[in-house]
């Protein structure tokens, strides 16, 4: 049977070794990567939107300098991804046009608003922090060149996630005033946050057999416990609260905290979020005003093509 242990892929996965681009494989486990690693590029290009907004209006040139190089490492891991995406015989011009036009979907995290600089730091510390928490079991993807992808961008992510807990720890010890935007920033990142992980076991269409392929290696509601665990914890060394007065903790060691609302989470996942038409259009401009860079590229490659015969 097809993904059977008695064939090549059905091997390869059971004996945790690594499926490469030219291996056999089955056509559900090439769509299902297709669709999972271009939504991810979708997410990192159009997550420099929300913090992108706030470079110009950086409260330093320190912090700016920082932000920027974030902003631009969200870019190169969009094109790790899409580069990985393609090893499976897609073409990333293809992938662009469906995120534009809806066929692909991207994390709902970057459909809310970025109010003020203290968000920079609540997305560096819980937003990047659920991404890592996701995306280190990831490195140990059954796919090679996904797996491989995620190993730089981990790295990266947790210097993103200190930035943005650093930001946090200096607004939470300075002004009151400063450590109330700080606190408004989680409060309001908190939940849209925990919903990053996607929707309950018991709703994930995709984890069952995800978790066989190996492709994921914990389900969505396992990553999410992590995450509250880890996070609790870093809350109190900041002196800010998490806006959940159900946090527990329980005999099994684990936090018990409330859902986020995963009506929500639809809504903003179908388009609906409070900044999805904005996110689209910005790209679909991006994507519209960048035509003629394109245009020129092949030009220019068709060109050294004729002179070098
Ligand atoms: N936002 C948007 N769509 C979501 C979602 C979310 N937070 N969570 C789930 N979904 C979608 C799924 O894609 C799926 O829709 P589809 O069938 O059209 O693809 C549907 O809801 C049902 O969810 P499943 O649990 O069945 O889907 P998966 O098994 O694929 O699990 C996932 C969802 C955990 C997001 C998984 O795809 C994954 O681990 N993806 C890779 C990591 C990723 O994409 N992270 C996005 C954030 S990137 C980031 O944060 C960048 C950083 O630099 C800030």
């Amino acid at each position: 049977t097809e993904g059977g242990a008695d064939d090549y892929f059905g091997a390869v996965i059971a004996a945790d070794g690594k499926i490469e681009p030219r291996d056999e494989m089955p056509e559900a486990y090439r769509k299902s990567l297709i669709r999972q690693i271009a939504q991810h590029a979708h997410s990192e290009i159009i997550g420099m939107q929300p913090e992108g907004n706030w470079i110009s209006r950086a409260p330093s040139l320190k912090r700016k300098a920082i932000l920027l190089a974030k902003v631009q490492d969200e870019a190169g891991h969009g094109l790790y991804l899409y580069a990985a995406a393609e090893t499976l015989g897609v073409d990333r011009a293809d992938l662009y046009e469906m995120l534009l036009d809806g066929r692909q979907k991207y994390s709902s995290i970057f459909n809310y608003p970025t109010l003020t600089w203290a968000d920079v730091g609540a997305i560096g510390w819980l937003v990047d922090g659920a991404a890592i928490v996701n995306q280190v079991p990831l490195c140990r993807c059954s796919y090679g060149p996904y797996a491989r992808a995620m190993i730089r961008v981990c790295k990266e992510e947790s210097f993103h996630q200190r930035q943005g807990y650093e930001i946090l720890h200096v607004l939470a010890n300075g002004s009151p005033e400063q450590k109330a935007m700080a606190q408004d920033a989680i409060d309001r990142w908190w939940y849209p946050s925990l919903a990053m992980f996607g929707p309950p076991d018991t709703d994930s269409t995709h984890s069952a057999q995800s978790m066989a392929w190996k492709i994921k290696r914990f389900s969505n509601d396992e990553l999410r416990q992590k995450f509250v665990d880890m996070t609790v914890q870093q809350a109190e060394v900041l002196g800010l609260s998490l806006p959940d007065p159900d946090l527990r903790l329980g005999e099994d060691g684990h936090w018990a905290y409330t859902q986020p609302d995963y009506d929500e989470l639809f809504t903003v996942i179908k388009g609906d979020g409070p900044c999805n038409r904005q996110r689209i259009e910005h790209r679909r401009a991006a994507w519209e005003d960048g035509a003629w860079v394109r245009e020129a590229a092949t030009a220019y490659a068709k060109k050294r093509e004729g002179a070098t015969v």
